[in-house]
């Protein structure tokens, strides 16, 4: 059976993505055919690209413009999308095209502290500030409206009493790597 070729859109630090492309280095099932970034300069490009794995860099124009993302995803003949801390507008024309085979992730609890502008630290911020017992990651389909796709997954952590924003997102980090990939791998042998 031909392997499910996976792209994988990030705009920066890239930890997810580099997880991913480990994670299925020696998978029957998928690979990694594409890191996708909207900013020239994302650490996760040399990364991917120091293992092997092809990197587009788009404009924001090219970003918003649906024919275009679908037309790319095509040219690399993408079967999945897997979002890892892509800050950029999805396009209708790609959600549409990918409806069911594009997730992202997002590191709290959704519906809690999900929404434009809710994003990296500024989740976690919220979170400490608001003296949550809890928080964790969200892995949902993406649709038209930020954070509101179905969701998939959720996994939960404690905050402990002394938690900063810092140690949550290490904490989070940590959930997401150890499950984004295998949730992601759950959802390939469906499509
Ligand atoms: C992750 O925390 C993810 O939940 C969010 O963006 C972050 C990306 O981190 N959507 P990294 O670049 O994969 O390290």
């Amino acid at each position: 059976m031909k392997k499910k070729q996976l792209a994988l859109f990030a705009s920066g630090t890239g930890s997810n993505a580099v997880n991913f492309i480990h994670y299925f280095a020696q998978s029957e099932l998928a690979e990694i055919a594409l890191v996708l970034s909207n900013k020239a300069d994302a650490p996760v490009l040399e990364k991917a690209a120091a293992l092997g794995v092809p990197t587009v860099i788009i404009s924001n124009a090219q970003a918003a413009n649906g024919v275009y993302m679908v037309e790319l995803m095509q040219k690399y003949g993408i079967d999945f999308i897997v979002l890892a801390g892509y800050l950029r507008f999805i396009p209708s024309e790609l959600i549409a095209a990918f409806k069911g085979k594009m997730v992202n992730i997002h590191p709290s609890l959704l519906p809690k502290y999900g929404g434009p502008g809710m994003y990296g630290s500024k989740v976690h911020q919220a979170v400490v500030a608001n003296k949550e017992k809890e928080s964790g990651i969200t892995i949902h389909y993406v649709n038209e409206e930020y954070d509101k796709g179905t969701i998939i997954y959720q996994k939960k952590t404690t905050v402990g009493a002394g938690e900063s924003a810092a140690t949550l997102a290490e904490k989070i980090h940590h959930l997401e790597h150890e499950h984004y990939p295998k949730v992601v791998e759950g959802l390939l042998t469906n499509i």
